[in-house]
């Protein structure tokens, strides 16, 4: 899948999306390489000397004519807090895009998306860039306020939700919800989100016996392959998860 840059984008638009979650859109004065779901970016953290590493970030959108890319940004710790304080005008430097994105669906593929927490973006972006009728997601939260607004995707999606305490769409994990009470119906499953719930994923897919690819969230650092901080044991060897993946097919790894 191509070849990665660095490069200094100009932040068009910071925009909070609920008490923890921001859309940063960002622009280059370059054209952009094509970019696939589930790749992402590399970000240095600037004026922060206690951030000594960039930080990764899933790619949200990107607008090839505007020569722009946006990111959903939670904030969990001082990197990304950070990231969320930078002003309209300022820049961002990034390398990108990183890692593998997921396959492409077929147009006959009936599609099970299911994204929590911040693997909703990569989730938003395949729905979006998949092209295909046939598109069920699942989005997981604890509350009904972590969950961001979705609305715009019901073009591309049947769009379903989860929170932990039940205040939007059905109680429980995403694994608790109806639609993926019928894994067989599906062609295809794709997800991203916290580790325990890859794995979970990953399990019903393969008893169900349906194709399933991951993206995991592993810690990361140089993210091109470099420092073996986010390696993963699969039955492949021990993959560096920023080039190998972030996505993976469920029957390579050693879950
Ligand atoms: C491929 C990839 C794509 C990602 N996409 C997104 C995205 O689109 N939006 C988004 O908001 N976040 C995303 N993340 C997670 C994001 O990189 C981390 O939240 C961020 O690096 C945390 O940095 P920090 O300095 O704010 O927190 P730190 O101060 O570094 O960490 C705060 C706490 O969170 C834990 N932590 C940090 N990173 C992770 C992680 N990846 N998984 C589990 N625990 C972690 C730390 O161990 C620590 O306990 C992605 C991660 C990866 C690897
Ligand atoms: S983050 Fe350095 S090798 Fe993957």
């Amino acid at each position: 899948m191509g070849g990665k840059f660095v490069d200094n984008f100009r932040v068009i638009e910071i925009k909070a999306l609920n008490s923890t979650n921001f859309l940063i859109t960002i622009e280059s004065e370059n054209d952009l390489p094509e970019i696939h779901p589930g790749q992402f970016v590399n970000i240095d953290i600037k004026n922060a000397p206690e951030v000594f590493l960039r930080r990764p970030f899933s790619i949200f959108e990107v607008d090839y004519s505007k020569k722009t890319i946006s990111l959903i940004i939670k904030i969990l710790g001082k990197g990304s807090k950070k990231i969320t304080e930078i002003k309209q005008g300022e820049t961002l430097n990034i390398i990108y895009p990183l890692g593998k994105g997921f396959t492409y669906p077929k147009t006959n593929d009936n599609i099970l998306l299911v994204g929590g927490g911040s693997g909703v973006a990569p989730m938003l972006f395949l729905a979006k860039k998949s092209g295909i009728k046939n598109v069920d997601i699942i989005l997981g939260a604890k509350t009904k306020q972590d969950h961001i607004n979705v609305d715009e995707y019901s073009k591309y999606a049947s769009l379903y939700f989860t929170t932990e305490d039940g205040s939007l769409g059905e109680k429980g994990y995403v694994t608790n919800h109806t639609a993926f009470q019928q894994l067989s119906k599906f062609t295809k499953i794709y997800a991203c989100g916290p580790y325990s719930m890859m794995k979970t994923i990953a399990k019903e897919a393969q008893k169900a016996g349906v194709f399933c690819e991951v993206s995991l969230e592993n810690l990361m650092a140089c993210g091109f392959g470099v420092c073996l901080c986010c390696i993963e044991p699969t039955k492949k060897g021990n993959l560096c998860v920023c080039t190998q993946g972030p996505v993976f097919n469920v029957n390579d790894l050693k879950w």
